[in-house]
């Protein structure tokens, strides 16, 4: 099939790349000419395990390349995928600008194509969005009929990064939202050769089922920190706390680690949108609102864990990880950046080193100030102590003698090695 896709970030690119992998001859569409050019010299834009050899692969067989434009693209594929991002606004609510713009774009395109083409929503949206904003837009702007002229659907997507390649490929299930039989049959043709349970449902509940599935993740983190503070309170260690818990088969220790809490592009915009969708329709979901307040709590506790140890001013404090997550270079979100700042607020001088997110955190958060080291190896040098705010290995390989640790991430060998050691929630 002739698929192209609009915007080339980690959804749209993982999801052009594993497609071109299944066979599909793919085209990846990007606003970011930077990204463009790199995709078609065979350079993968982000840091994900497997993409860039499946990129070269497929773009060296041509049937994956990149561009900046979008009518070309729309006019010769079969099937155009929006992946653009879904970011939070200021009052929190969902951002559809790109979603919006990605419409119209194809929108004017459809004007002038003969011939049904669908359009399927890939990004997070929230329930209603496909139908009443990439649905309403596509037929206003393009004078066509939905359902014969053009179709849509939503095939949420559940890739984590860091592990996106084989998400897509082996994915625990592919949820396919369409309202009409035509729309449907297309996606089940492109996902035939991935062997995982498809689920079959309409568009509003396909794009609740990503809510559904990211508000309750990141309510089994903010659960298990709020276990874990009470832990720390009666010192108990949480994770063997948690160790008995899934014994019991009805609870899957997934999602169960306690620590700083949980960033990244995905679970805190999520749920804030979810929130302020709930509230729009006069309902207050007590519930998600405190998952929230405890994950913008959490990370601070780290920060005063180490008052107790150490008065920060002027002192030279060592934050380990920047990235939201381990093996990722995404920064968005991560729990690094409320600990600088507030070690910031508190005089520290911060030094700080993560394997693959410096160049992306020094981009994002030009406002807090930082020394970034080469190494970690650098930050235990010239660091007092040291806040883990990221689990990456290469931090289990370190001796962290004569220092204070305040681990964010339950990371062994500081527990093993720190001269005074706390853990967040242990
Ligand atoms: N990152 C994840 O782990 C993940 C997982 C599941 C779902 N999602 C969802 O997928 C969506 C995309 O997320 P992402 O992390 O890939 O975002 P991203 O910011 O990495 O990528 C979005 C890309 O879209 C491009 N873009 C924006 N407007 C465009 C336009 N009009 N035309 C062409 N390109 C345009 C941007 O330049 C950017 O490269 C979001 O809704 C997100 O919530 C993300």
């Amino acid at each position: 099939m002739k698929i192209s896709i609009i915007g080339a970030g980690y959804v749209g690119l993982v999801t052009g790349t594993c497609f071109s992998e299944l066979g599909h001859e793919v085209v990846v569409v990007d606003i970011n000419e930077e990204k463009v050019k790199a995709i078609n010299s065979k350079k993968c834009p982000i840091y994900e395990p497997g993409l860039e050899e499946m990129l070269v692969r497929n773009v060296d067989s041509k049937r994956l390349r990149a561009t900046t434009d979008i009518k070309d693209v729309v006019m010769n594929t079969d099937v155009t995928y929006i992946a653009v991002g879904t970011p939070m606004k200021e009052d929190r609510s969902i951002d559809l600008r790109y979603i919006e713009k990605a419409s119209e774009d194809i929108g004017n395109v459809l004007k002038e194509k003969a011939g049904y083409h669908l359009v399927v929503v890939k990004s997070t949206v929230v329930p209603g969005t496909t139908e009443n904003i990439v649905g309403a837009t596509i037929s206003k702007i393009s004078g066509k009929k939905l359902g014969t002229e053009f179709g849509i659907a939503m095939n949420p997507e559940f890739l984590r990064e860091g592990s996106a390649v084989e998400d897509f490929m082996k994915p625990d299930r592919i949820v396919i939202g369409a309202n009409d039989e035509k729309a449907r049959s297309i996606l089940e043709e492109i996902y035939k050769k991935i062997d995982a349970p498809k689920l079959y449902v309409n568009i509003k509940t396909a794009e609740m089922i990503k809510y559904a599935s990211n508000t309750f993740l990141a309510t089994k983190i903010s659960f298990i920190n709020e276990i874990g503070n009470i832990c720390k309170l009666l010192g108990i260690n949480v994770f063997d706390v948690v160790k008995g818990m899934t014994l019991d088969h009805r609870i899957s220790p997934y999602f169960l680690r306690a620590g700083i809490g949980f960033g990244g592009s995905c679970f805190p915009k999520d749920t804030n949108a979810i929130i302020a969708l709930a509230k729009k329709l006069g309902y207050v979901p007590r519930l998600l609102d405190a998952v929230v307040e405890i994950n913008e709590t959490q990370p601070l506790r780290a920060v005063e864990l180490l008052k107790k140890h150490i008065s920060l001013k002027g002192k030279n404090i060592g934050v380990l990880g920047l990235a939201f997550k381990p093996n990722t270079d995404d920064v968005r979100e991560t729990r690094a950046y409320p600990i600088i700042r507030a070690l910031n607020e508190e005089g520290a001088v911060v030094y700080a080193y993560d394997p693959k997110a410096m160049d992306a955190f020094k981009k994002a958060y030009p406002d807090v100030k930082v020394i970034f080291c080469k190494s970690a190896e650098e930050v235990l040098k010239n660091a007092e102590a040291i806040i883990i705010a990221t689990e990456w290995d290469e931090f289990e390989k370190l001796s962290y003698r004569n220092k204070i640790v305040v681990d964010g991430r339950y990371v062994k060998a500081a527990k093993e090695t720190a001269k005074i050691y706390e853990g967040v929630c242990w």
